[in-house]
This record gives structure tokens, C-alpha cells and sequence, in this order.
């Protein structure tokens, strides 16, 4: 591997690829298994294919299987119990490097409520949006009230953590809120309102102890929502890259990415998906700090752009895994 990222590596486990063991924990118990398990399968081939001496793990909540001899683990879940600070905080106990962001930045990224309460606060613009508990729910008048002042229609319906698009729903009209709220309550506790922004979707990567950004991906699904179908099922969504944007304005997104990396608190590897409204501005919509990586996922894809392939892209990640606290 020849390239920017090589310099910035502290410790090359290149050389120690016959001493070291490296756990792939992929699987789990959240809604994205699936996903989780074809991510896993991927960095382990690569992490193979490399050299390296690796053990695919698939998790089911038996922290045993953790614990077990590895030296590093390259954590593939995603989702509650993976993605959200539970099994950063196992591997923190266990004194196991782990690759990723630590306990706290997972735990606030899977939340997209506090995320964008800090989005707010350090001035990266967010849409509007309100939140509903599960335990203290306000009437349906004030719920319409609060659908009329604060994000308007359309709006998006969406769990606080959830990913995948799973229990998401564009509403257009009053009379179809309730059954949107009634679906993201299927997923999680606490929903999201969030006024639907139009424009282009937009999705950028961020690798590396220094954080650097990929080339930005415009995704354009050709349904025109960039749901669980659309994500997962080939030929139905159109990924360009680098999207077509003018340099400077490209620049600015991508800095106002690694700015959304950086004040989460987020370590070596995350991907920022966002909004660019028809006005040109930036929405950010979440971070996520295990994007999906199979072979085919966005990351890959714009790591390739730049010429780092799938295994040296697996590489990088793994000799950014440490210990946070
Ligand atoms: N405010 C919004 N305006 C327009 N589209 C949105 C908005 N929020 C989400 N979406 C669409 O729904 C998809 C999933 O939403 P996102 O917030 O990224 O959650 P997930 O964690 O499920 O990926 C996005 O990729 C985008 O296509
Ligand atoms: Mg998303």
C-alpha cells in the first residue's frame, strides 16, 4: 500500500501479522444483521487476503466470544449493541484494541437527537426537528401543532437510532403522521420529526487518525427515497462519484463533514450523510461510525475513487484500532 494513509500509521501491524489475532465481530442482535454479517464477511476475506491472522466472530450477545483470546478486534456491527458504544465499552474493559470511535462518540453518532443537539450548538446546520418519547407523549393536537411550526409537510419520520432506513417515512399529509409515528415507535423509544429537505443526497467518508475526507458520493435512488430496497438492491440506485459539484463548494462540504467527525469526537473511519437543499445548503443528516463495508458499500466506493482498493481501505482501519479511554 502506497499512500497518504501509510505515513500517518503509528504502529504498522504488518510486521506482527503472524503474532496477532483479529477478532471480526459482525452479526449481532440489532435490525441490521444482515448487513452486519455481509460487512464482516468482507473485511475478513481482505484481512485474509492480506495476511493477516483473523477470526470471524459472529456475535449473538455471548460476550464469551468476544473475550477469547484476540489481540484486536475490527468491530463489523452496526446498530444497537455494536455501533453504539455497548461493545466499545466491553472491548475498553477487556483492554482489546478496537477499531473505530470510542464509547462516547459511538453512543451520541447512533443518537440523532443529541447529534444534532451538537450539530446546533457548534453551528453545522441540521433540519429542524422535534422529538417524541415514547413515555411522555403529548396529545395529537400539539403533536400537529408542533408538525405546523416546526418542520412544516413534507416531513420524515424516523427512530432516534435506528439505520438502514429501517422504520423511516416521508409524510405529505397530517392525516398519514400518525401511522408514521406508530412504525418508528416499532424501533426505538424516542422518534425523530424532521422537516424533509429537498436537494441531493450527499454522503461523505472519513478515514485516518488525521481525519481526511473521500470524494463526496451523490447517491440518486431511482424510487426517489433512499430506503431499505433502494440501499440493498442492485441497479436500483445510482451512485456518482466524485459528485458532480464545483471544487470550492465540494471543499466546503467536505470540510463541514470532517467538522462533523471531529465534534462528535469520532475516531479513524466515519460517513456523514447529508442533504444539499435546492438553496445549496448543507443538511447534515447523521454520522455513522460503522458504515456498511462490503465490497460494494459507499466507503469502498470512494476510497476506490482515489485508488486505495477494498483490502487497503480494511488496512487503514485496522492500524487506526486502539484503546480510547
Ligand atoms: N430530513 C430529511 N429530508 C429528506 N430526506 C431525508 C431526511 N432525513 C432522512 N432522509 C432520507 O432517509 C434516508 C435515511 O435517513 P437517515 O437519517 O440517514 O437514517 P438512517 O440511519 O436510517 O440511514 C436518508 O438517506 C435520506 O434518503
Ligand atoms: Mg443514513
Amino acid at each position: 500500500m502506497e499512500n497518504f494513509f501509510e505515513k500517518t500509521m503509528k504502529f504498522p501491524l504488518r510486521s506482527r501479522k503472524k503474532d496477532i489475532l483479529i477478532g471480526v465481530i459482525a452479526g449481532g442482535i440489532s435490525s441490521e444483521r444482515e448487513v452486519s454479517l455481509s460487512t464482516g464477511k468482507g473485511i475478513y476475506d481482505a484481512l485474509t487476503e492480506l495476511g493477516y491472522r483473523a477470526k470471524f466472530i459472529d456475535f449473538n450477545g455471548d460476550i464469551n466470544a468476544i473475550a477469547d483470546r484476540i489481540n484486536i478486534a475490527y468491530i463489523a456491527l452496526h446498530g444497537k449493541y455494536g455501533e453504539d458504544g455497548t461493545v466499545q465499552g466491553l472491548l475498553e474493559l477487556l483492554k482489546i484494541p478496537y477499531t473505530g470511535s470510542g464509547v462516547l462518540a459511538s453512543a451520541i453518532a447512533m443518537d440523532k437527537c443529541y447529534s444534532k443537539k451538537i450539530f446546533e450548538f457548534e453551528k453545522i446546520s441540521t433540519p429542524p426537528f422535534f422529538t417524541l418519547d415514547n413515555s411522555n407523549m403529548p396529545g395529537s393536537t400539539k403533536i400537529a401543532e408542533l408538525a405546523r411550526t416546526v418542520t412544516g409537510y413534507p416531513l420524515i419520520v424516523k427512530p432516534n437510532r435506528g439505520g438502514s432506513t429501517i422504520g423511516v417515512t416521508i409524510v405529505d399529509d397530517k392525516k398519514d403522521l400518525q401511522a408514521a409515528i406508530d412504525l418508528a415507535f416499532l424501533y426505538d423509544a424516542r422518534i425523530l420529526i424532521e422537516k424533509y429537505i429537498k436537494g441531493k443526497l450527499l454522503t461523505v467518508s472519513i478515514i485516518g487518525d488525521k481525519p481526511v475526507a473521500l470524494p463526496i458520493i451523490e447517491i440518486r435512488p431511482r424510487s426517489g427515497f433512499y430506503d431499505f430496497t433502494s440501499k440493498y438492491t442492485s441497479g436500483m440506485t445510482e451512485y456518482i462519484v466524485p459528485a458532480p459539484l464545483k471544487y470550492d463548494f465540494a471543499q466546503k462540504i467536505s470540510e463541514t463533514a470532517v467538522s462533523c467527525h471531529r465534534v462528535l469526537d469520532c475516531s479513524s473511519i466515519s460517513r456523514v450523510d447529508l442533504i444539499l437543499a435546492e438553496d445549496n445548503g448543507i443538511n447534515i443528516l447523521e454520522v455513522n461510525t460503522i458504515p456498511g463495508m462490503t465490497p460494494t458499500s459507499l466507503v469502498p466506493k470512494a476510497a476506490a475513487a482515489i485508488g486505495i482498493n477494498y483490502a487497503s481501505l480494511v488496512d487503514i482501519i485496522l492500524n487506526c484500532a486502539s484503546l480510547k479511554s
